[in-house]
């Protein structure tokens, strides 16, 4: 994949198994722990290695540069689905994520995925960008995130349909 400048000077481009320690932290910052969305270390693990796993990194001013994103999807046959979307903190309100989920269309699409889809949970500010990205609300699914104080919180499941 040709790596791809967007604003702030940030790089995209792959990543994989080494980069784990730098996806969590990304991961730890971005995610507020009290919905339950964040993702385990093990569980990154367990995903990576699955055929069609795809994870892309923005770096923070060159390839060398500190990771402040990253997007996690994976595609089988002609649907992609976006696992994980998450931009530092430091880095937020820029244009990253954006310019993350649009690098994961236009690879997934690449790849041959004709349907997109992905879930969030439900207040989460993300459905604004999904919403303006092209992907339409799906479904719910009711209870599905438990936060660490037991308090459950409802998922949107979104699906974007690809014109071939
Ligand atoms: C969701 C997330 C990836 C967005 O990253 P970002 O780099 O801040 O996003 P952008 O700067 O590209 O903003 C894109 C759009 O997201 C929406 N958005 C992002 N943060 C928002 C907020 N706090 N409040 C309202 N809208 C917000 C807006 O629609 C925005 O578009 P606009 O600037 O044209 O209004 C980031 O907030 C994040 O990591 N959140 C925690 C992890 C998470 O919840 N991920 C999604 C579920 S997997």
């Amino acid at each position: 994949m040709a790596t791809s400048p967007v604003p702030r000077e940030i790089l995209l481009e792959p990543g994989g198994w080494e980069d784990i320690d730098a996806v969590m932290a990304v991961m730890d910052d971005a995610f507020p722990p009290c919905f339950g969305e964040r993702w385990s270390k093990s569980q990154i693990a367990g995903v990576l290695p699955l055929t069609g796993v795809r994870l892309l990194l923005a770096h923070d001013g060159g390839a060398e540069a500190p990771i402040v994103g990253f997007a996690l999807w994976r595609t089988v046959s002609d649907e992609s689905e976006l696992l994980l979307l998450a931009v530092h903190t430091s880095a937020q309100g820029q244009g990253l994520g954006r310019a993350l989920l649009e690098d994961f269309a236009e690879q997934a699409i690449a790849d041959g995925a004709t349907r997109l889809h992905l879930e969030v949970r439900d207040g989460n500010p993300a459905n604004r960008l999904y919403a303006s990205e092209g992907f339409d609300v799906a479904g719910r699914r009711r209870a599905y995130y438990r936060g660490v104080d037991g308090e459950r919180h409802d998922a949107l499941t979104y699906v974007r349909m690809v014109s071939q």
